[in-house]
């Protein structure tokens, strides 16, 4: 007879755990009979201790299982993309059109809040009439009708890693590489997609803090993807500065329209150029010059754009009626160089604080409104009494200390990094 106890020490005293024990623990906390402090301690033993390739891929496995599965398998060209998480992160809105102009069928379910700022779900659902949950059914039918459909994920799909994540977000248990790639992957797996484009954040705004646990995250999601047919394609990119300028939902969806409109030489849509190409070679199965040609040519006839357009419209949303918030307040330098820093982790706890984001996962207030817009770009010129910042909210603008949120040098900063390591 296995139990729970006998597994915490098993793990406490580092030895590996078996496919059934492991099996047991995530088939016996869906079902309630393990105890959130059994599980906690359990979870913390991982943390500590870590757990095998072998004992991640049958916690994935597990995890899968313990909800519905999606078959994806009768629609061609199917691919997926999956961020873990970054500050002023819109790519999904940008990335989506331009890879489903090109003949890819982009199915992707998404979350809401993720850490300071909102989820892809909260940035649709900012754009007022925007349904973002669909049944099974509709989901396929606008994957194959549009090329693109991103619904918000199902209560039912992993049902156990949806468990084992709110526990782990309040023991200190997140940071752990095997319980975030098992995570990530059980959603991905049973999400139906074969074909999967990571983007693996890195940096002080990120789950990831450097680059050689970057390379064991991708490493570790790649295996677990060839354990279960799916081809994964792993992209380390950089998340010291915010990604592009705007941070909050409706000002992210913002400027997913304008980046689509007008492509401007940002890091946004350098990364966003990018993972789609990545996307389009990988589902396509055509080399890395064509996909990139196709995606450019998606850009310049602004097919992407109007991809978008009809995606909002397919969903009743009315772009033209973005919500705008009652106040505005502009953070101007008080020295003249250049804009030589930018705290992506500061300006994202600032934008919850504007009402962005949410303070507790049962934080039902959003303001779709609020966030900043960086009206400066790293490494530019600045004047005395120059806007490096405007904050939007309906409340009070906090006290702020400048400082923290950037930094005015007498020189430019070196080369800004945006993508660190392609791993496939
Ligand atoms: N995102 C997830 O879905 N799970 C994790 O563990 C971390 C990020």
């Amino acid at each position: 007879m296995m139990n729970i106890i006998d597994i915490i020490i098993k793990k406490k005293d580092q030895k590996e755990l078996t496919d059934k024990e492991i099996k047991y623990v995530v088939e016996k906390f869906t079902q309630g009979n393990i105890k959130d402090y059994q599980m906690s301690a359990l979870l913390m033993a991982i943390v500590i201790n870590g757990l095998t390739d072998e004992e991640t891929i049958s916690l994935t496995k597990y995890m899968v299982l313990s909800g519905d599965i999606l078959n994806l398998d009768n629609i061609d060209n199917i691919v997926d993309k999956h961020s873990t998480g970054g500050v002023g992160d819109k790519t999904t809105l940008i990335v989506a059109p331009i890879v489903a102009s090109c003949g890819c069928k982009l199915a992707k379910m998404s979350g809401r809040g993720l850490g300071y700022t909102g989820g892809t779900i909260d940035k649709l659902e900012s754009i007022p009439g925007f349904k973002v949950s669909l049944t099974k059914e509709e989901f396929i039918e606008e994957i194959k009708n549009l090329g693109m459909s991103i619904t918000s994920q199902t209560e039912n799909i992993a049902l156990a890693d949806k468990k084992i994540y709110a526990l782990r977000d309040v023991t200190g248990t997140t940071e752990s590489i095997p319980l975030i790639a098992s995570s990530i992957m059980s959603k991905k797996i049973a999400s139906g997609s074969k074909k999967l484009v990571l983007d693996i954040k890195v940096g002080e705004g990120a789950l990831i803090k450097n680059i050689s646990d970057a390379r064991k995250l991708a490493n570790l999601m790649i295996k677990i993807g060839k354990e279960n047919s799916m081809q994964v394609v792993c992209l380390l990119t950089n998340m010291d500065i915010p990604l592009g300028n705007n941070i909050g939902n409706s000002l992210e969806v913002l400027e997913a329209i304008n980046t689509l409109y007008y492509f401007p030489d940002t890091n946004l849509t350098r990364l966003c150029s990018e993972l789609a190409t990545q996307m389009v070679s990988l589902a396509l199965d055509i080399d890395y010059d064509e996909a990139k040609k196709r995606v450019d040519e998606t850009l310049r006839s602004k097919k992407a754009y109007n991809k978008l357009l009809a995606f909002v419209n397919d969903r009743n949303g009315d772009i033209t009626k973005l919500p705008k918030s009652k106040y505005f307040y502009q953070i101007k330098s008080d020295k003249e160089g250049y804009l030589s820093e930018l705290s992506s982790l500061e300006l994202a706890k600032l934008s919850m604080h504007l009402g962005a984001g949410r303070k507790t996962k049962e934080d039902s207030t959003i303001d779709y409104s609020a966030g900043i817009i960086i009206n400066k770009n790293l490494n530019d010129k600045v004047k005395i009494g120059d806007v490096i910042i405007t904050l939007y909210t309906n409340g009070e603008i906090p006290q702020i200390d400048k400082n923290i949120l950037f930094k005015i040098a007498e020189n430019p900063n070196k080369a800004y990094d945006l993508i660190y390591e392609i791993i496939k």
